[in-house]
C-alpha cells in the first residue's frame, strides 16, 4: 500500500516535470519555417543596406529577420526612420527583440512574429531578403502587388528567377542582388 502511494507521488512528479518541460519547449513555430536560420555576416548586411542607399526617409523590412541584425543596423548605422523585422520562429523573435533592446533602438525597430507571406509589407521603402531561390520567386507577386514603385529590394545570395537585378555585387564571395519596384 505504502509502495503504491510512493509510486503515485513519483508519477505525479514526473507528469508535472514533463508539463514544465513542455512549457519551456512550447516556443515552437506555429508552422515549419520555409527556410532555416542562417545569419547574414555583418559585412554583407552593410553592403545590402549601402546598395539600397538606406537613409533617414526609409522604412526597412526584413522578411525572415532572424536575430534582427539587418533592421537594427538599418536604424543604428544607416539612420533609417524605422525597421520592421518579421519572423515565424519565436526563438528568433526573442533574440531579435533582445538585440533591439541592447542596441537601444526599440523606439524605431518593430519585431513581428508572423508568416512573411501573410503580412502587410506595403509601408516598406526597402525590403531585405535572405531566403531561398524558390521562396524569392514565390514572393515576387506579393512584392509587386504591395510595394510602392521605387521601393528597393535587396537579396543576399539568391536572385529572383526571370526578374533581372539592376545590380549584382560580390561581397567576400557572397552574392547580393538589387532591384527597384517599377512604375505600375
Ligand atoms: C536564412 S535566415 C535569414 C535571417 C536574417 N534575415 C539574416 O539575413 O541574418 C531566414 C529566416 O527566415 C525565417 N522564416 C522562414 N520561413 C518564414 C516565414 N514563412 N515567415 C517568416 N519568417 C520565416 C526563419 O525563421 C529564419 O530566421
Amino acid at each position: 500500500m505504502r509502495l503504491c502511494r510512493v509510486m503515485s507521488v513519483v508519477v505525479l512528479v514526473l507528469v508535472v516535470a514533463a508539463g514544465a518541460a513542455y512549457g519551456q519547449t512550447a516556443q515552437a513555430p506555429k508552422r515549419t519555417p520555409d527556410v532555416i536560420y542562417v545569419p547574414t555576416p555583418p559585412e554583407v548586411v552593410a553592403a545590402m543596406l549601402k546598395v539600397a542607399k538606406v537613409g533617414p526617409n526609409d522604412v526597412v523590412y526584413d522578411l525572415g529577420c532572424g536575430d534582427g541584425r539587418i533592421v537594427i543596423s538599418a536604424v543604428k548605422d544607416f539612420g533609417a526612420k524605422a525597421g520592421v523585422g518579421i519572423d515565424i520562429d519565436p526563438q528568433r523573435i526573442a533574440e531579435a527583440r533582445e538585440n533591439a533592446k541592447t542596441s537601444g533602438v526599440t523606439d524605431k525597430v518593430k519585431i513581428l512574429e508572423a508568416d512573411l507571406f501573410e503580412t502587410d509589407i506595403s509601408q516598406a521603402t526597402v525590403v531585405t531578403l535572405y531566403l531561398l531561390p524558390s521562396l524569392n520567386i514565390k514572393l515576387q507577386p506579393k512584392l509587386m502587388a504591395e510595394l510602392k514603385p521605387g521601393t528597393r529590394i535587396v537579396s543576399h545570395a539568391f536572385d529572383m528567377g526571370d526578374w533581372a537585378p539592376e545590380q549584382e555585387l560580390d561581397v567576400d564571395g557572397r552574392k547580393v542582388y538589387f532591384w527597384t519596384i517599377p512604375k505600375k
